[in-house]
């Protein structure tokens, strides 16, 4: 079982259980706010709980080869925050409930789980994300990452067409 929560300046990460089907549904089934994702937005809230569920039981093991936070602002669960282990390398993801936007939270969620992994060992991040998604390369930029890649045939769920992708990678210093 692990567990682990990060503060930061104005947020909360926890870890991202079945607690919070509710108040991923608001983001997670909606179109706007998943517009440039691949694997959402969810069909329905029973797609939402297998996620959560497949989350929550990697949380219980000793070990996770990933770890999905929720972003918790004021006591409100307002997102997520992800990182994916695959040969070292951890991919990040992150979603906001719109209403949060531009606000620099997701900034600030990621800056500070890269910080927490980098302190075991885990130095060599990267991020992909639709090229019409300045938000979410921002985000990549502010981090420090830079771009090593752009492909097209990215297909995001809800789009009829194939769109570009890009890729950023972040090497921390020890
Ligand atoms: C992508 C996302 C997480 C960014 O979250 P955020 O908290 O709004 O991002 P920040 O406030 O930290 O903004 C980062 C930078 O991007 C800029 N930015 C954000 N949205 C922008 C937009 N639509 N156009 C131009 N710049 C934008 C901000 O101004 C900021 O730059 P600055 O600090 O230099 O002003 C959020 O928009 C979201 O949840 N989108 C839907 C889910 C998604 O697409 N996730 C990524 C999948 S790859």
């Amino acid at each position: 079982m692990s567990y682990i929560e990060i503060s930061t300046e104005r947020l909360l990460l926890k870890p991202l259980t079945t607690e919070y089907l509710q108040s991923v549904n608001e983001y997670a089934l909606n179109e706007d706010n998943t517009k440039y994702m691949m694997y959402l937005p969810n069909r329905n809230s029973d797609e939402t709980l297998d996620f959560l569920k497949r989350v929550e039981s990697e949380w219980e093991k000793d070990e996770p080869s990933y770890y999905e936070f929720a972003v918790i602002c004021d006591g409100a669960h307002i997102g997520g925050v992800c990182v994916y282990f695959t040969d070292g390398i951890g991919e990040l993801g992150w979603i906001l409930h719109r209403d949060h936007w531009g606000k620099g939270y997701a900034y600030e969620a990621a800056k500070a789980l890269t910080e927490y992994f980098s302190k075991r060992g885990h130095l060599h991040y990267i991020a992909h994300c639709d090229a019409a998604n300045i938000g979410s390369y921002r985000v990549m930029e502010k981090l420090g990452m830079t771009k090593t890649g752009e492909y097209g045939g990215r297909k995001n769920r809800s789009a009829d067409h194939e769109s570009v992708e890009y890729q950023y990678e972040l090497h921390m210093v020890d």
